[in-house]
């Protein structure tokens, strides 16, 4: 027996660290996840290709909640509910992502 495989477009992840998570991460993360759901977005729904995990301190502290996006390395700072919600539409819908709050370039 093997696990079931999910062709992944994206991996989102979402930093729920200590203090990521005193700028409200843990309210982005659990409504990010009802959306992506919502949306049809989230890798176990049929046409879905993202996926969504807490990661533990991403090193960015000053500025959470921060949102990282593999394969495209996007690094994003204070976001909110919505922003990281078109962050993932654009990784699904293979545009170009936004450019708010971005930091990696
Ligand atoms: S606690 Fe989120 S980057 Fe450190």
């Amino acid at each position: 027996m093997k696990p079931t495989y999910y062709p992944t477009r994206a991996h989102l992840l979402l930093c729920t660290g200590p203090r990521c998570r005193a700028r409200g991460a843990d309210t982005v993360f659990r409504y990010l996840w009802d959306a992506l759901e919502r949306e049809g977005l989230a890798y176990y729904k049929t046409g879905g290709t993202l996926r969504l995990t807490e990661s533990s301190c991403l090193g960015a502290c000053c500025c959470g909640p921060i949102l990282l996006a593999y394969p495209a390395g996007a690094w994003y700072h204070g976001v909110t509910v919505p922003a990281a919600l078109e962050v993932a539409r654009a990784l699904h819908e293979g545009r170009d992502l936004p450019e708010t709050n971005r930091f990696d370039e």
